[in-house]
């Protein structure tokens, strides 16, 4: 396993572990996986070296925070713990009380990273990082991180906490690299760090899924990159990933999350449905792209236009139907 070099006191994994597949319905991955899977995914990912842990209150509305809680035991406090807030009414006590919920949850002394879970469009952060700052001064909360966030809106977090907001997570795989025009460079000028979330593109650079094998839980049903006009226009960037997975005899999984964590201010938190899948994201932070691979890649990102917008939803409607 590699790590970020940032200034943290505990190592933050290049390659964590997201549990929003933990205990919910969304991912539908059933209570075998909620009881017994995700406990040994996490016991395995410790055993790998992965120290960042990536939850959230909302996820399976707390069962995410209990089952990581519970699989992490006693190296609870020697793993990085993140889990995030909604800021739906972010005031300093309902904050306090949230994080002391969230900790109750996942049975730490205390939060390495606090996350806020998305910006809240009508309230400004000053708000939610006045309960951020009295957290950090009792101990309970190590970091403060944000999610979703603009760079703008990062920065202005950072004037309201008054002190740094560590990292900024939000989509970044080879199918979502806004991140590469702003937080990236910001986080490498300013020590700060942008984790990846969803950086296989919830399965689909596996290349496990084409028009006639689609995913049918009900994250990836409402994701317009799994409507199977877009599957069909990911071809050439599923048939490069597999070139250079070939030459490095790994999977395409393993080389999307190898391209992702090449930048040295990001660490991906992949999510997983078994241990074999875990085993192979961890491998993926040994693996070394050549800047011609890492170019293929980029370029054959830059070609894939995927249907957006307002134009996907009759896809949608029909792929819901069958059609
Ligand atoms: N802050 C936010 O707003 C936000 C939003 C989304 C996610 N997140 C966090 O980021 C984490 C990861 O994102 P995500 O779950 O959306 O997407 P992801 O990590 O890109 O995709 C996870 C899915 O990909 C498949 N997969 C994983 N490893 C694989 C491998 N080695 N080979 C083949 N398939 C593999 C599995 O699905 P199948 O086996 O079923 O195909 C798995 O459930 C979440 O768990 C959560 O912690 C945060």
């Amino acid at each position: 396993m590699c790590y970020l070099s940032t200034g943290t006191s505990k190592q933050i994994s290049k390659i964590g572990l997201g549990t929003w597949q933990f205990g919910s319905r969304e991912w539908g991955y059933g209570s075998q996986y909620a009881d017994e899977v995700a406990q040994a995914i996490v016991r395995r990912a410790l055993e790998l070296g992965v120290t960042l842990f990536d939850t959230a209150e909302i996820y399976g509305f707390g069962r995410s925070e209990r089952i990581l809680g519970r699989a992490l035991g006693d190296k609870r406090e020697s793993v990085f713990l993140a889990t995030k807030i909604l800021p739906v009414l972010p005031v300093a006590p309902v904050v306090e009380q949230r994080a002391v919920a969230s900790a109750n949850r996942l049975g730490a002394h205390r939060l390495d990273l606090y996350q806020v879970h998305q910006a809240n469009p009508l309230v400004r952060d000053g708000t939610i990082m006045r309960g951020m700052r009295a957290l950090q001064r009792v101990g309970l909360v190590g970091e403060v991180g944000v999610s979703n966030y603009s760079l703008q809106r990062w920065r202005a977090a950072e004037d309201a906490l008054g002190s740094p907001v560590l990292s900024n997570q939000v989509p970044y795989s080879l199918v979502a690299r806004a991140p590469e025009q702003d937080l990236l460079p910001y986080a490498s000028a300013h020590g700060r760090i942008v984790l990846a979330y969803s950086p296989l593109a919830q399965g689909l650079l596996s290349g496990r899924y084409r028009p006639g094998n689609r995913p049918t839980n009900r994250v990836r049903a409402t994701n317009p990159l799994f409507l199977p006009e877009n599957l069909q226009r990911a071809s050439e960037l599923l048939a490069v990933l597999a070139e250079v997975a070939a030459a490095h005899s790994v999977t395409p999984a393993q080389i999307a999350l190898a391209w992702v964590i090449r930048h040295p201010a990001v660490a991906a938190i992949p999510g997983a449905s078994s241990v074999e899948q875990l085993e192979g994201n961890v491998a993926a932070a040994e693996i070394d792209l050549t800047d011609d691979q890492y170019q293929a890649l980029a370029d054959a990102a830059a070609r894939f236009r995927p249907l957006t917008g307002p134009a996907v939803l009759p896809h949608l409607a029909r792929a819901r139907i069958g059609r």
